[in-house]
């Protein structure tokens, strides 16, 4: 089953796929770094540094599909800026029209794809009073596909953070209705920020560095899961704060904010997510692409990329290129591959069906 990822980023979405069996042949985003990840990660897969925006580009990939005989599945996340509360949201914004190279994509192939899934977020749905999400739909129905959707809340999938991201899922007419996986875990056993990292060295010595050791076993399933298949800690370097930081984010509690924070403390940063600790007992907060404003719940930094990718359910062995900034941003845009997997299992059911 060949899946095509579009806007793949390092491909947290496809990793997902790949775990669960299918072959994800090629990987488009407009960003190297992005797509040297996805390579790395991806066993036997190509990539292509494509601009999406442009119809004329769109064949390149269509000509190199058909070659290989097509894809079954699309998997698409355009851009959420254009979309999302922190991004720009002009209507016109250019990249809130990216997804109608999904559909173009799809026309232009050879074989129709069974299947097209588009991951956005929430905010997508109710926007310029729904239309962006009609727009969707239309194309959907336009192309002969049904379309379910759905926002998906991470933690009730197994993923340690709280993430809410929709999705649309089109079946090829004749396979009728996608049913959206069921939820597998209930509040009472949401995987905790101390069950994803606990095990991850501190720092507090050492500033870290790539291929470390582990230093003690696994604390929790989630651990032992994210450490099948590796045997040193990579991308889990710390970030030297100034002392100034230090002092203010220790007068944090676990869970808190600068609301808690004495009066005349932290004033720098006065916005909703400033000066953010986790929770040891919760899931984290929503990993976005900067690490400024989130810190440990233990120690008094920010998270690592490893941390990070940890909470967005990205196993050991997914490593990420390129600088910090870079891997941040790589981890903090992708959807949780095991929110991915869960997708992709479903999916399979009823591909397998046929
Ligand atoms: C939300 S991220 C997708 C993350 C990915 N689905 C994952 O799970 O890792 C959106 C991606 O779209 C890419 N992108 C933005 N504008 C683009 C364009 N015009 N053409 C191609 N890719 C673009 C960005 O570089 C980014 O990696």
């Amino acid at each position: 089953m060949r899946v095509l990822d579009l806007f793949s980023g390092c491909g947290g979405f496809s990793y997902g796929f790949q775990e669960a069996g299918f072959n994800v042949v090629l990987g488009i985003d407009n960003v190297d770094i992005a797509l040297k990840t996805f390579k790395y990660n991806h066993n036997n897969t190509h990539t292509k540094n494509v601009d999406l925006s442009k119809i004329d580009n769109l064949q390149e990939i269509v000509n190199f599909l058909n070659e290989k005989g097509g894809v079954d599945v699309i998997i698409a996340g355009p851009p959420c800026q254009g979309f999302s509360l922190t991004g720009s949201r002009k209507e016109d914004d250019e990249r809130n029209k990216l997804f109608y190279s999904v559909f173009e994509i799809a026309k232009m192939l050879n074989k129709k794809p069974k299947a097209i899934i588009i991951e956005n977020v929430p905010g997508l749905a109710t926007l310029y009073k729904g239309k962006a999400k009609e727009e969707i739909e239309r194309n959907f129905k336009e192309n002969k596909y049904t379309k379910q959707s759905k926002i998906l809340y991470a933690p009730n999938y197994g993923v340690p953070q709280i993430r809410k991201r929709l999705f649309f899922v089109g079946l090829d007419e004749h396979y009728g209705n996608f049913k959206f996986p069921d939820e597998i875990l209930s509040k009472d056993e949401y995987i905790t920020c101390e069950k994803a990292i606990s095990d991850l060295p501190s720092l507090e010595v050492t500033m870290g560095d790539e291929n470390i050791d582990y230093i003690c076993e696994p604390n929790s399933d989630y651990q032992v899961k994210m450490r099948l298949n590796s045997k040193k800690i990579n991308n889990h370097i710390g970030t030297q704060h100034t002392d100034l930081v230090k002092s203010v984010i220790a007068q944090v509690p676990e869970g808190g904010n600068h609301k808690d924070l004495p009066k005349g403390v932290g004033d720098s940063r006065k916005f909703n997510e400033a000066w953010t600790r986790y929770h040891s007992q919760k899931p984290s907060k929503t990993i976005d692409t900067g690490h400024r404003n989130h810190f440990h719940y233990k120690y008094n930094r920010v998270p690592t990329v490893r941390e990070n990718a940890r909470f967005q359910s990205f196993p050991d062995n997914f490593k990420f290129l390129g600088t910090k900034t870079q891997q941040y941003r790589q981890v903090g845009n992708a959807v949780p591959p095991l929110l991915g997997f869960h997708i992709a299992k479903q999916l399979k059911k009823v591909l397998d069906n046929e």
